[in-house]
């Protein structure tokens, strides 16, 4: 039952380990170690033959690096790792499917304990109401085995993401408007605290750490696994319609949009936007797209948009699929261009959260996308997401019922900066290019920002509220469960000094 750790042991054991560049790890660690671990974890160090697999990130340019990798089979390896750690007051950071890309991740040095490969996946409860949903497991994978037998839940847009780290900021969902955040469907949560202790957080255990968890979550423990709502599938259809603009009509469609904004219309209706370069309509400049994006037949869809057609669009097409579908004909499945960590790309998220849209505002922020969009080759295949997620469900959960922030905010911008890794003139292009549309996009309202979209250079309030009483709380939550701060390197709660100013 050892074969497989010890297999690796031997092979790095037997390759040239550099220990002068990692001082940081005993030498002993995998004798130490190994034995306190299931048969089935792994301890990866820098020679061996899967690091390149197990350490690759979406955002190569916010990486952590790391001294040794603990592929982790079972909750108690990472309580293990934790312990460990510790006790060589080494610093440990948990990740799932790499997607995170705040750039104080890249302050992090220490141990990585990866949990995409818990054995524990996902189990369906008798009742049909939850799910039991393993701590590293991807959302196309939630979603694929939840469809297969007739239940489906809110998970990452994009197939990629993990299933619960978006949850614990908050996670947007194309069901959010019929169910809610992804952080509303969790019953419960088992956490590795910081001192590698696991306790069972819900709305009675640990409950004031239950608030945290759903919206601030990755600052206090790593979650083995959690207790989610699922629900029956009454209408596996989903429509889009996709209306392209020539750039010359920005305003009038998100003047047209805004008008569509109420807050009143179809929780199953969603409201989105695309720019990029599309020159098949404009060879000069990115094109504007506004989809509407439904839970239902497409003949139900038509009805609602009539007045979208009278926006006489340059292109316009139509589809109708299974909800499966949904994300790949969007362009965000799980192996498409969006999503891919394949060690090669530079990749740059941000997030501005909006209430509306503010046509000087967006003119501001498009002609800073499209100046250097159109200057640099390098950049051609980014891109700008306009999300307008519905709503309802999000904002009949009281406001102050859990740590997320931003249930106010109806619109999510996001820039998405693509190109190559290896150049640093390049690098430096591209973050002053995000801040510049950042700041053009925020306009004058106080910023705000969906955590799990940050980029690290927003103040902590865009994050976690405004309202003094919630940060007040978070500080107090992280004094009781995480006094040391070792969860510290994403988004923290307390950043470490400025939070990183330098970008
Ligand atoms: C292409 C793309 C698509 C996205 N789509 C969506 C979307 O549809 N909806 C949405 O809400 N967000 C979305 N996001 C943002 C997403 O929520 C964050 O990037 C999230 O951190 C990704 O999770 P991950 O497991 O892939 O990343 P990771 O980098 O593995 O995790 C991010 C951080 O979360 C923490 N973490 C991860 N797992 C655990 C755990 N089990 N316990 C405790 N802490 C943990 C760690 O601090 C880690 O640094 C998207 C991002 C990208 C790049
Ligand atoms: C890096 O990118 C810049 C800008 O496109 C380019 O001028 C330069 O030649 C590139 N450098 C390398 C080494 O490829």
């Amino acid at each position: 039952m050892w074969s497989s750790s010890l297999a690796i042991l031997a092979s790095v054991l037997l390759s040239s380990f550099t220990a002068a560049a990692y001082t940081a790890i005993p030498s002993d660690i995998l004798s130490e170690l190994t034995p306190r671990l299931s048969p089935t974890a792994k301890i990866l160090l820098p020679s061996s033959s899967l690091w390149p697999s197990a350490s690759k990130r979406w955002n190569e340019l916010s990486r952590p690096s790391y001294s040794a990798i603990i592929q982790v089979a079972e909750e108690r390896d990472i309580a293990e790792s934790v312990k460990y750690a510790n006790q060589h007051q080494i610093p440990f950071f948990a990740f799932s499917q790499t997607h995170g890309s705040d750039y104080g991740l890249g302050r992090f040095h220490g141990i990585g304990i990866s949990l995409s490969s818990l054995n524990r996946k996902i189990d369906l409860d008798k009742s049909g109401k939850w799910a039991t949903i393993g701590g590293g497991m991807k959302s196309k994978d939630v979603l694929d085995y939840l469809w297969k037998r007739g239940k489906q839940t809110g998970t990452g847009g994009c197939g990629c993401v993990g299933a619960v780290s978006p949850a614990l900021g908050g996670g947007h969902n194309w069901f959010q408007g019929q169910y809610g955040l992804m952080a509303d469907q969790v019953l419960e949560l088992r956490v590795v605290l910081a001192d590698g202790e696991v306790v069972v957080v819900n709305d009675k255990k640990h409950k004031e750490l239950f608030w945290g968890m759903r919206g601030a979550g990755h600052n206090f423990g790593i979650v083995s696994e959690m207790k989610y709502r699922v629900y029956d599938v009454k209408e596996p259809k989903w429509s889009i319609e996709t209306f392209t603009f020539k750039s010359e009509r920005l305003e009038e469609v998100y003047k047209y949009a805004n008008k569509k904004l109420d807050g009143k219309g179809d929780p199953r209706l969603l409201m989105w936007g695309t720019w990029f370069l599309n020159p098949a309509v404009d060879a000069e400049k990115p094109i504007v797209q506004f989809q509407w994006i439904y839970n239902g037949p497409f003949s139900e869809l038509k009805k609602l948009s009539k007045d979208t057609h009278d926006l006489k669009p340059d292109a316009y097409s139509s589809a109708e699929v299974d909800y499966p579908e949904l994300s790949p004909s969007l362009g965000y499945a799980a192996d498409q261009y969006a999503c891919q960590t394949d060690g090669q790309g530079n990749r740059m998220l941000r997030g501005i959260d909006v209430d509306q849209y503010d046509v000087k505002s967006l003119r501001k922020w498009y002609d800073a996308f499209a100046a250097t969009l159109m200057t640099e080759p390098a950049f051609q295949t980014s891109f700008c997401i306009l999300e307008g997620y519905s709503t309802q469900a999000v904002q009949a959960v009281p406001d102050k019922s859990t740590a997320f922030a931003l249930r106010g905010e109806r619109l999510l911008f996001a820039p998405a900066i693509f190109w190559q890794k290896g150049n640093a003139t390049l690098d430096e292009k591209a973050k002053k290019w995000s801040r510049e549309m950042y700041l053009a996009a925020s306009g004058s309202s106080k910023k705000k920002t969906y955590v799990n979209y940050a980029h690290g250079d927003e103040p902590v309030q865009a994050l976690y509220g405004y309202e003094p009483w919630r940060l007040k709380k978070l500080k107090q939550l992280k004094k009781k469960y995480d006094p040391l701060g070792h969860f510290a390197f994403f988004n923290p709660v307390n950043p470490i000094g400025k939070r990183h100013g330098d970008i």
